[in-house]
């Protein structure tokens, strides 16, 4: 896996983009996922600004997407979905039809999961997909102990994850499950750019990048996929 360090944040934003840009030039209608949190919020910024000065264009995009806590909706601040229709979706100019996204207010998760799955049947492998590091290794809610053969599938969430997800809801909420992309799906996408910022993803980028491949760190399982770039910047990549 190669590995690309910026000095900061924003430029780790565009360098990231530009890999999704690139992906789109070559393919117009590509299956692109990019992960809710924190992390990509400044791909979504370069992305939106790339969009208005016509450097790219998603009029036949499909964008998938990776996950969302179960329970939650775009009316709940913290949301993945809330996070990526407020900064991304809402910013371009979509069709409804090229958008599938969990529904985290379901109430049939499985019937959910099934859904989505039957969209990557039809649409998929991945073109390229973004994923950020959970603090304990996750990538999308595949969190450590995951099964490989997974794909679209409700999760109990790390008491980690759970702890982290304060963050995003300024206010601790019941999360106890989560429904996501499996690692199986997450695998076989055809470019996978991992990427973290800041001091606190030292340690865990480290280990993603120095343990061996393990379900326990599913970061870690990036590494065995040939077309799989981390993007990191100066004090992510620390520890390294
Ligand atoms: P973050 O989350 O981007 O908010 O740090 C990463 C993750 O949990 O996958």
């Amino acid at each position: 896996m190669k590995t690309s360090i910026s000095s900061g944040y924003a430029e780790l934003s565009k360098a990231v983009a530009q890999n999704v840009i690139d992906c789109v030039k070559a393919k117009p209608d590509a299956l692109i996922c990019i992960a809710g949190g924190d992390t990509p919020l400044g791909v979504f910024a370069a992305l939106v600004e790339a969009q208005n000065q016509g450097r790219v264009d998603f009029s036949r995009t499909q964008f998938l997407g990776l996950d969302e806590w179960l329970g939650l909706g775009l009316a709940d601040k913290g949301s993945c979905r809330e996070m990526v229709w407020h900064h991304f979706f809402d910013k371009l100019t979509l069709r409804e039809e090229q958008i599938c996204f969990f529904d985290g207010l379901t109430h049939d998760p499985q019937a959910e999961c099934k859904r989505v799955d039957g969209y990557i049947e039809k649409h998929g492998p991945i073109d390229c997909i973004v994923l950020g590091i959970g603090m304990n290794g996750h990538i999308g809610f595949n969190e450590p102990g995951a099964s490989l053969e997974n794909t679209c599938h409700v999760i109990d969430l790390d008491p980690v994850t759970q702890t982290v997800s304060v963050k995003y809801f300024g206010t601790p909420r019941e999360v106890k499950q989560g429904i996501s992309l499996g690692l199986k799906t997450i695998l076989a996408s055809k470019k996978i750019v991992l990427m973290a910022s800041g001091e606190k993803k030292a340690a865990i980028v480290a280990q993603t990048v120095n343990h061996p491949t393990s379900v326990e760190i599913p970061s870690t399982l990036v590494k065995t996929v040939p077309q799989a770039n981390l993007f990191v910047d100066k004090a992510a990549a620390s520890a390294l």
